[in-house]
């Protein structure tokens, strides 16, 4: 469904921005096989888009280029959980509603699609049901469908430690010029944190001030993504990404969360239009998308 037809179609639309992990840094684990986790983490200007409409009964339906591989995932789906969750919560002033969602997101890809999806159906349907929840009872909700949700919830620059839910802004984050590349091998996250090899690494260390595009690319830069090697391993495709990348003048390349996507920071979107373009041509295949972040001054 084109942009104005969901918008026109349901009085209530969200954007679920992909989530891009900067660096993410597993510093340890606790006692419930939890990692802890050290991130920097912005969002995309590109992503999945939520439509909410009152109804008779409780409708869910899908679009997208995704929306099909996401239909035969039935009622695990974090959209719906979201919905029955707040419910809960809220009792009798949830009427029944139609949502729908446009899958614009590879499945289980690293860049928070089902994550993007339950924070911004929290935030639809608090706004068609015409409720508020203080912040700290809305970030546990958040919590309980998935690690990643209550930084979801937020969609701006941020570092995120503990498991994902001790969150701080980061206003001065630039916006990056970026492309995103996925092979389209879905990735299961605990296989990939089952496969990691040390779990208690440094700590993400960002220099306080750090100010300017130049000085954020050198502290991104000289930062990991801990899963990137575990993920290497189911998908050996991830080694060729960053090389395609790299070679079409991406100045850092690194993995998103638990991979498979891949990004590249270029020096302009018309650089990054050109280098996505390129790849897309190479690999028809493959998710390609040129897509501009989100500053922290939004
Ligand atoms: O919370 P979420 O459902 O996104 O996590 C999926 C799985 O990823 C967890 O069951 C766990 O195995 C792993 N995980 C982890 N440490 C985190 C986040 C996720 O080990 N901080």
């Amino acid at each position: 469904m084109p942009e104005a037809g969901l918008a026109e179609a349901f009085g209530v639309t969200e954007e679920a921005r992909a989530k891009i992990n900067l660096a993410l840094h597993v510093t340890g684990q606790r006692a419930d096989g939890y990692h802890l986790l050290d991130m920097l983490v912005t969002f995309a200007d590109c992503g999945d888009r939520l439509g909410f409409l009152p109804a008779q009964a409780d409708a869910f339906t899908l679009s997208g280029p995704f929306g099909e591989t996401l239909a035969g995932d039935g009622g695990s789906n974090l959209v719906l959980l979201a919905r029955d969750l707040l419910r809960e919560t809220v009792g009798a002033l949830a009427f029944p509603v139609h949502i729908h969602l446009q899958k614009n997101l590879p499945i289980a890809s690293g860049i928070g699609g089902g994550s993007a999806d339950a924070a911004a159906t929290l935030r639809g349907l608090m706004r068609l049901w015409g409720m508020s929840l203080p912040v700290e009872s809305l970030a546990g909700l958040a919590l309980k469908l998935g690690a990643d949700v209550p930084m979801c919830l937020e969609s701006r620059p941020l570092i995120a430690r503990g498991i994902g839910e001790r969150i701080e802004a980061v206003p001065d984050l630039p916006a990056f010029a970026m492309v995103l590349a996925n092979p389209l091998k879905g990735v299961s996250t605990p296989e990939v944190f089952r496969r990691l090899a040390a779990k208690n690494n440094p700590v993400l260390h960002l220099a306080p001030g750090l100010s300017g595009t130049s000085g954020w690319l050198t502290a991104i830069g000289s930062a990991r993504n801990d899963l990137e090697a575990p993920a290497r391993e189911l998908v050996p495709e991830i080694t060729m990404i960053s090389q395609m990348l790299q070679a079409r003048g991406a100045l850092i390349t690194r993995m998103s969360g638990s991979g498979a996507t891949c990004f590249g920071i270029f020096t302009s979107m018309a650089a990054a239009q050109e280098a996505a373009s390129a790849l897309h041509g190479e690999r028809p295949d493959w998710y390609v998308q040129a897509t501009e972040t989100v500053s922290g001054g939004m």
